[in-house]
Formats: structure tokens, sequence, C-alpha cells
């Protein structure tokens, strides 16, 4: 149990904010580490700041405590994003770092929700007569520290990613026409953001379906990014062709198919000579063996999906249960066509009733496109 949250006054918060702020540095390269910024100050002027960069790199506390250079970091208070960690990892405890520079204070966004620190961290430092002070859950701050590291908090409780679907839509909620015609639904500003979000992600996935009708790459297309996500394509029986544009690429980014056990011997063993890892989902229906794909890439190190398609297993995600966020862009055509596949496949809900309600939306326009951020679950 984290300990009751204290009086932050307005000089705190600031801080605090600058410490998330940093933190979000390593978006693209703290995975499967969380993103954590922090700040030594005293009497509200930073002597020193840092972040999380790399998994195996310095954590932040240790970042911002050798970034004091000369300043005595011995009575001052560090701001830092995320609870310090109190086990030795790849490097040791930060708990340790912050005892040895004396820091007197250590005023903390959110708690750590993994089982090895949640709450022992701050546990350890009051113990050794540090002042601990933790944001209201409902700040401002203590939201914006726990919606930052949404990918981290759900892997650390379930060992499963985040999953997060982006789709892209007709006004009549058509995802392709009733032909499978979909290039290009959402306009280019849309699509560039879409490759932005491929960079944010450790895996972008699709269903065999997607991986036939549009042989795509499914790399992030931003300039300057130094890690591509692994390429993920749920296809039971193995049929991604060798020839595609995914196994020809494996040199830009690894590509994963989770098969079943339908899969014949002989199209897996070609896969992974061909360098693909092959991962085998169990369970009896597409539900389970949506979960237990996901749970296969959760053990590998891979915390956040962003799942492109199609209709067909972005449906088997929802009926599932497993979609943490949806972002829809909406673009100005109608489609039309019963055929015409929609954002969902799957069974869905049977009553409105039951529909699933967001806990928060955000709405704006892309280009031409409005696009919908629908968060599900917080974690
Ligand atoms: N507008 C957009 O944003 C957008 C995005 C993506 C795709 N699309 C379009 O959508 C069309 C393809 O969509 P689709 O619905 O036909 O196919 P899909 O969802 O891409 O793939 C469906 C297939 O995935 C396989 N699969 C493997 N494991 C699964 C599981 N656990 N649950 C569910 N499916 C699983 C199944 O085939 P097996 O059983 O054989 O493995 C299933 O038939 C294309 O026309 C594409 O261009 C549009």
């Amino acid at each position: 149990m984290l300990p009751r949250p204290m009086p932050i006054d307005e000089r705190d918060l600031a801080l605090l904010q600058r410490a998330v702020d940093l933190a979000e540095r390593g978006r693209r390269t703290a995975s499967p580490n969380p993103m954590v910024g922090a700040v030594v100050a005293r009497d509200g002027r930073p002597l020193g700041e840092g972040w999380h960069e790399r998994p195996g790199g310095p954590h932040a506390e240790r970042a911002a405590i050798a970034d004091c250079g000369d300043a005595d970091p011995a009575g001052a208070t560090m701001y830092v994003s995320l609870e310090p960690c109190c086990h030795q990892g790849r490097t040791p405890p930060c708990t340790d770092a912050i005892l040895q520079a004396g820091i007197r204070r250590v005023v903390v966004a959110a708690g750590d929700p993994s089982e090895k620190v949640a709450g022992r961290g701050l546990g350890i430092l009051r113990d050794e007569g540090v002042a601990v002070d933790v944001a209201a859950p409902d700040s401002a701050v203590g939201r914006a520290a726990r919606l930052q590291n949404q990918p981290f908090r759900k892997h650390a409780r379930t060992g499963i990613p985040w999953v997060m679907l982006k789709a892209a839509a007709s006004l009549d909620g058509r995802l392709a026409t009733h032909t499978d015609d979909s290039r290009w639904i959402s306009g280019v500003a849309s699509r560039e953001l879409a490759h932005q979000w491929r960079a944010d992600v450790d895996a972008v996935v699709v269903g065999i379906g997607t991986a036939l009708a549009d042989d795509p790459l499914l790399t992030a297309r931003v300039p300057g990014v130094e890690r591509q996500p692994r390429r993920v394509v749920f296809d039971s029986e193995a049929r991604l062709p060798l020839t595609s544009r995914l196994v020809t690429s494996l040199d830009e980014a690894p590509v994963t198919v989770v098969a079943s056990r339908a899969a014949p011997r002989s199209a897996t063993d070609a896969l992974e000579s061909s360098g693909v890892e092959v991962v085998v989902a169990a369970g009896a229906n597409e539900h389970s063996r949506v979960r237990s794909g996901l749970e296969s890439l959760g053990q590998r190190g891979v915390t956040s999906v962003m799942i492109e398609g199609g209709s067909h297993l972005a449906g088997a995600c929802f009926d599932a249960g497993m979609i943490d966020e949806l972002r829809l862009f909406v673009a100005p055509i109608i489609v039309g066509g019963r055929q015409a596949p929609g954002v969902l496949g799957g069974q869905g809900v049977e009553r409105i009733a039951d529909a699933v309600r967001p806990v928060e939306l955000s709405r704006t326009t892309v280009g031409d496109d409005l696009l919908t951020v629908a968060r599900i679950k917080e974690w």
C-alpha cells in the first residue's frame, strides 16, 4: 500500500510536472522499463535533472544526482515521476543512490505497480528518515504520470501488453469496401501520425487477412527512429508467404507469427528458417488464442502493441476484452454496402446496455479526418 498522499504545494507540483516531462524523453527507448524523470532541487531551484533513457542505462534518480555536478545534493529534495525502485536489476537500487546522496525529501508523482516495488521503495526511504510525499492520485500530475506509463503499468500487473487498436473508417464506419479495397481511407496527415505511433509501441499487430490483402511493411517511417517495432501477424495456419514484404524485410525489424496448433509443421519450419519467430497460441477459440498470443508477446518483453486490423482480428480482441485504447480516424467519405467490413468484426455485445463506454474520450481533427481517442481501461 502506498502511504496516504501528503499536502504538496504549487512549487512541488511544478517540479513534479518537470519530472514527468523529462520522463517523456524515454518514450521510444526505455521499454520494457518505465519512462521515469527526476529533478533534484533545493528551495525550489533545480540542482540537477535526469531521465531513464534505455534498459541497462542509469535510472532517472541516479542521472539527476550525477547531473548535480559540484552542487551537493545532501539535504535537497528529489522530485520523481515514478516511485523509486528498491531492487537490484541491471543497475543497483535507486533507493540506495538517494540515501547515499543524502536527499532529505522525495516527492513522487505515481506509485510503481510492479510487485517488486509497490510501496516498498517509499517504505525503505521512510525507514531511513527521508520525508516522502506522494501526489494525490486524482491530481493532474498524478494522472499524467500514470497515463504516461500505461504499457509498463499493465504489463507489470498482468504480463500482457497494453493494447491499442488503430483504425481508419469511412463516415459510415466501414474499414474497406465490399471488394476489400481500403487504400487509402484516411488522409496523408493521419497516416503520418500512425507512423509516429508505430515508433512509440513495442509491436505492431495485424491479422493474416490484412497481411495477405495489403502486403504491408508495418515499419515506422519516421526520420531518426532508433528502434523499429516488432511486426506481428496473427496467422493460425502460418500462411504468411515467404515472399511477403514482411518476411523479405527482416533486416529492418523482426517478425513474429502467432500460429495455432493447426499450423502445418512444414509452414512453421519454412518461416523459422527464413528468420521469422513463430509462437504457438494455445486455446480452443479465437478469444483464448488472442489472449494466449498477447501473453506470449508479453513474456518476450513486449509491453505495448498497436493493432492495425483488420476487422476480424480487431473484433476477436474486442470480444476477448483485450483492447485498452481505440484510436479511430473517421474520413469524410461514405462507402456503404452490407458486405463492407466495420471497425470491429467478431460477436460484439448483445444489448446496447452492455456497450463498452470509454473512461475518457478526446476528439481532434487531423487534416480532413476526425480522430477519436477512446481510453477504455486505465492501469
Ligand atoms: N481501414 C483500416 O484501418 C484497415 C486496417 C487494416 C485492414 N484493413 C482491411 O481489412 C481487410 C482485412 O481484414 P480481415 O478482417 O479480412 O482480416 P484480418 O483481421 O486482418 O485477419 C483475420 C484473420 O486473422 C487470423 N487469426 C489468427 N488468429 C486469430 C485470432 N486469435 N483471432 C482472430 N483472427 C485470427 C484468422 O485467419 P487464420 O485462422 O487463417 O489465421 C482470421 O481470418 C483488408 O481488406 C484490409 O485492407 C483496413
